[in-house]
């Protein structure tokens, strides 16, 4: 048995920045006052969550029960006078409380393990989880080999695409595969020393579970963004993923440099409080989106970040300040401030050959990828899924 590691004591990286002072907000003239109901859920989670890192705690009837009356209290509270945001707002506070729940299910984010693995490659992975929720860890060469080979066909398609002028990521990617490509892709990334060292540090048995093969060029993932100054390139596109039991890879099959979208990592956990985690992961659900967007936002397009239109502003300035956590950021970091500063001193960009890769935890971590500049970069994106996990917060 190894030395229990410190659970993720790296800082927080949340910026701290004044929306209504921002230059994204002059158009929104009033701000939601904080909320004593969603004080009392914020410290209700929180609160749990240290109590869960008991062993012998249990998520029962009166746990939830008291849950559920948190939540409900703050929802209560939520201001009404515009039908719009106030259905926005009960949306975000409803998918928060179903993430929490499934983070409450998952270990990981609870409970500091005694690491127990069979062999010291994935005893070494498990602790690099441990210690920053991210581990680097680059493939054999025989392995890239195998990959290059499975996909050998696979990637003049994807190349013709981006020379055509497609722009989709389902143009440029593929993410179905017979069953003799599944096989290759297992042996590598399903191999024991992975799973074993994802399974110690998530808290249950863990299965590779499918990849994608991805192409990226310049101009993809702009309708991300906010447009004009707000697109802050060093910071942009940083985001939680939503689904906490679903740890992941990037493994490059070519060289990446500077220019070809590395991945990138904060090496520091979103924030301290599980309740502001669960709270900025939900404010990335397309579907509120949809709903600040309105019925039909540019003919059946997709809405874009929340405050890319006024509508999402005013829904977002219409949450109690407790529930303004943004899981999908760095866009509205402005240039050459403190909080650029602390969020680029501290990151981790993936450069190298391939093979080179990276496993980590998406929910806890904020990363970013695939932002081209000028270059080009193959990627497999590899999913990782705990066994019995519930899938209903995809
Ligand atoms: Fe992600």
């Amino acid at each position: 048995m190894n030395a229990p590691i410190p659970h993720l004591a790296a800082p927080t990286v949340a910026p701290d920045l004044d929306y209504a002072r921002h230059p994204a907000f002059t158009d929104v003239d009033r701000w939601a006052p904080p909320s004593a109901s969603c004080d009392a859920l914020r410290l209700h989670v929180d609160r749990l969550f240290s109590r869960a890192c008991d062993p012998t705690f249990r998520l029962d009837e009166r746990e939830l029960a008291a849950l559920d009356a948190a939540f409900a209290e703050a929802a209560r509270d939520l201001p009404r006078s515009d039908p719009v945001a106030a259905r926005f707002a009960e949306g975000m506070l409803a998918y928060a409380k179903q993430l929490a729940l499934q983070d409450l299910e998952t270990p990981r984010l609870r409970a500091r393990h005694l690491p127990r693995c069979a062999t010291a490659e994935s005893a070494a992975i498990a602790e690099r989880m441990y210690a920053e929720g991210h581990c680097f860890h680059s493939l054999e060469p025989d392995e890239v080999e195998r990959l290059q080979a499975a996909v050998a066909d696979e990637y003049p398609r994807l190349r013709a695409h981006a020379e055509s002028g497609e722009t989709a990521r389902e143009k440029l990617s593929r993410n179905q595969w017979d069953a003799e490509r599944m096989r290759i892709f297992a042996s590598v990334f399903g191999k024991p020393r992975i799973v074993e060292a994802l399974g110690n540090y998530m808290g249950r048995e863990v299965a590779f579970d499918g990849l994608a093969f991805e192409l990226s060029i310049p101009g993809i993932g702009r309708w991300l963004r906010y447009g004009g100054d707000l697109d802050n390139l060093r910071t942009i596109y940083y985001h939680l993923d939503r689904t906490s039991h679903a740890p992941k890879g990037v493994f490059y099959l070519c060289e990446v440099g500077e220019d070809d979208g590395p991945t990138t990592l904060t090496g520091a956990r979103y924030s301290d409080s599980p309740f502001e985690c669960a709270v900025a992961r939900a404010m990335d659900n397309a579907a509120l989106h949809r709903i600040a967007a309105g019925p039909s936002p540019a003919a059946g397009q997709p809405p874009g970040h929340l405050f890319s239109h006024r509508a999402g502003r005013a829904a977002f300035a219409s949450l109690p300040s407790q529930l303004r956590q943004v899981g999908h950021f760095g866009n509205d970091v402005p240039a050459g401030s403190e909080a650029e500063r602390a969020i680029v001193g501290r990151e981790r960009r993936m450069l190298g050959p391939a093979g080179t890769g990276v496993l980590f935890d998406g929910a806890l971590v904020p990363h970013r990828g695939g932002i081209v500049t000028t270059g080009r970069r193959l990627a497999f994106q590899v999913i990782y899924r705990c066994k019995g996990a519930r899938n209903d917060a995809e």
